[in-house]
């Protein structure tokens, strides 16, 4: 995509300090911003289209916590058959509107079998199972050529998610996402081995926004709705991770808002 494209689009947003991607069916988590207005992705240059169901394609923008945001409602995911720089470009997007923090939401399998279905998980760290990355090709104007991930998740934003699930009694785990290609799920060998690799959850997104984000400079958090656990004979459907995450919304809410409190 070119330059050109992505000044356009960061100049649609405006100026913002946070972005926030809200994962599969999760679009109700916005209701808790102070949004003025949707922009629908065809109005943002550059924007890939979402296609798959549970994600509407609208760009919120508002204020949220005393922040300026752009949360995405919906993504795009390699599966797609997209590049992972292609849906790591709403990350660009926002870095170039002024954003300082990243917010990833997304729907996730647990691999953890202490883990129930309908849980929140903030993610630790990430485990890159896609074999790719969103900084393939020569790097983007003020973007790390080798960044950084001893911290991807600034442990300052998750300690104010797990501040806030304990004020209103939220159960929050936190463990280590998997990323995978999709779209797929899990055969029972994968999950074993994911498991063995030290993964808590697994999905199908996030890793290449949060590597982008690291590769610019934004602090980032991530939480994971735990929509369904890997147990032993266990298996999923796309509509199950749609009912699940509905239920998370709420209190998703709560600790997206503590995190952009704490935010830069
Ligand atoms: N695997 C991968 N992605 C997912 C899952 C899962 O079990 N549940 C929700 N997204």
């Amino acid at each position: 995509m070119s330059e050109d494209a992505l000044a356009a689009a960061a100049l649609r947003l405006g100026a913002i300090d946070a972005a926030v991607i809200l994962g599969s069916g999760l679009g109700a988590v916005v209701a808790r911003a102070r949004v003025r207005e949707k922009v629908p992705i065809d109005d943002i240059a550059g924007m890939p289209r979402p296609r798959v169901a549970g994600h509407p394609g609208f760009v919120a923008l508002g204020e949220w916590s005393g922040k300026r945001v752009a949360i995405f409602m919906g993504r795009v995911h390699a599966y797609e058959d997209y590049t992972q720089r292609e849906v790591a470009y709403p990350v660009r997007v926002a870095a170039a509107a002024g954003a300082r923090t990243l917010v990833v939401t997304n729907a996730a399998g647990g691999l953890n079998e202490t883990f129930s279905p309908g849980e929140l998980m903030l993610i630790a760290d990430h485990l890159n199972f896609t074999n790719s990355s969103p900084l393939l090709g020569a790097p983007a104007p003020n973007e790390t050529r080798f960044p950084d991930l001893t911290e991807a998740y600034a442990s300052r934003l998750r300690a104010a998610a797990r501040a806030e699930a304990q004020r209103r009694g939220i159960t929050l785990r936190e463990g280590i996402y998997c990323g995978v290609l999709g779209p797929a799920y899990e055969t029972p060998a994968e999950v074993r081995f994911y498991r063995s690799a030290g993964g808590d959850a697994v999905g199908m997104s996030t890793v290449p926004e949060v590597i982008q984000a690291r590769a610019l400079g934004l602090e980032v958090a991530g939480i994971s709705v735990i929509t369904n656990v890997w147990h032993a004979g266990a298996s999923t459907t796309h509509e199950e991770v749609l009912a699940r995450v509905a239920g998370a919304v709420e209190p998703l809410s709560y600790l997206v808002e503590a995190i952009l409190t704490a935010a830069d």
